[in-house]
């Protein structure tokens, strides 16, 4: 089959990354592909829309260190059932010959779901600041995101130790504690509460006065999907059907570590994902989109792209399903514990 249009669509969460990887596309389409690409708005959805031509018309750079993504995003709420006769018929009504998604693995189920039903020729980048897709050691978008955790709990340290202060914060992660891990580890917190790891209130609180002791204040760094130490629920919105909006947890550790300090809670939330892309995932994104438009090419579909120890690999997305999240970095677990931070036990 000759290959003329191919979509791209960024589908799910914004984060950064997302525009350095459409560029790449694009610059790769012009020298190599011999194909047009084209972009769909909005997510999956963008499929029921007319497409929009993807050309490099602003300088590269200026492209590529753009924050968020010029297609938007989010396909959540779809209900398939009701709408995949609707997708064939865009994608034929649009000529597409082909998909490149980049979505994280909410999207990645949603697309081979809708590949099983009605035959969408896709291949997927993993994308998301929580690292959580399987199979890959960096999704797109993570490194920004520790970045800026990063710079958050910088700041934060000033204020804490200005005020000898307890500070709690809360970063995203769903649940994952990639972030929370390599940002609060990038950032010097005294305590790092991961979903992953088992936590106990009083150890977590022996840890603060320790840091105080020490220090005159403590930063525990809260992924957002962490179960209360000593176990209890986490507040958590169900917004729609299956969707389930985090938060409070900062908040829920802090009264139980029972504010005998001067506690403060920050949810840094969605700052951390519409930074500019840091070095590495502008790499990251070059890469992915390079591999994933030779995979249109070879007309390797149902694929998905990934990291894996130092090297681009190119795996069957039924393989990814079937595999589990990336477990946190033994050896960054390993360095925490040896200085002294506190970051709980490991599941029996
Ligand atoms: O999956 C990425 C993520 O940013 C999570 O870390 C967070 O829980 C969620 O998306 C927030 O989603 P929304 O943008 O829909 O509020």
């Amino acid at each position: 089959m000759q290959i003329h249009r191919v979509a791209v669509v960024t589908s799910g969460g914004d984060c950064p990354g997302l525009n350095s990887a459409l560029e790449a596309m694009a610059r790769w389409s012009h020298h190599h592909g011999g194909w047009e690409l084209v972009g769909l708005m909005s997510g999956v959805k963008g499929l029921m829309e007319d497409p929009v031509p993807l050309k490099v018309g602003l300088p590269y750079a200026q492209w590529a260190a753009t924050p968020g993504t010029m297609l938007r995003g989010n396909s959540k709420g779809l209900h398939l059932n009701e709408v995949a006769k609707q997708y064939a018929q865009a994608f034929e009504r649009h000529r597409i010959d082909a998909l490149i998604s980049i979505g994280g693995d909410g999207s990645l189920v949603l697309l081979d779901d809708l590949t099983r039903m009605v035959g969408i020729p896709f291949v997927a980048i993993p994308k998301t600041i929580d690292n959580d897709v399987p199979l890959t050691d960096w999704a797109l978008g993570h490194a920004s995101a520790v970045e800026e955790v990063r710079r958050s709990v910088d700041n934060i340290h000033a204020t804490a130790y200005g005020h000898g202060r307890l500070f709690v914060v809360e970063v995203m992660g769903r649940d994952a504690g990639h972030l929370a891990l390599r940002g609060g580890m990038a950032g010097c917190a005294h305590a790092i509460l991961t979903p992953e790891r088992v936590h106990s209130i009083a150890a977590l609180a022996n840890a603060v006065e320790v840091a105080f002791e020490q220090h005159g204040y403590a930063v525990v760094v809260v992924a957002e999907g962490t179960p209360m130490p000593d176990g209890g629920e986490v507040r958590r919105t169900r917004y729609r059907e299956n969707e389930v909006r985090y938060g409070g947890i900062a908040a829920a550790v802090g009264s139980a570590l029972g504010m005998h300090r001067e506690t403060r809670f920050v949810t840094l939330g969605h700052t951390v994902r519409g930074v500019p892309p840091v070095a590495f995932d502008r790499m990251l994104a070059q890469m992915f989109a390079v591999a994933a438009c030779e995979c249109v090419k070879q007309q390797k579909f149902g694929h998905m792209v990934a990291w894996q120890a130092d090297k681009i690999v190119c795996l069957p997305v039924a393989e990814v399903r079937r595999s589990a999240p990336p477990p946190l970095s033994s050896a960054l677990l390993y360095t925490a514990e040896q200085l002294g931070i506190y970051i709980g036990q490991a599941q029996a």
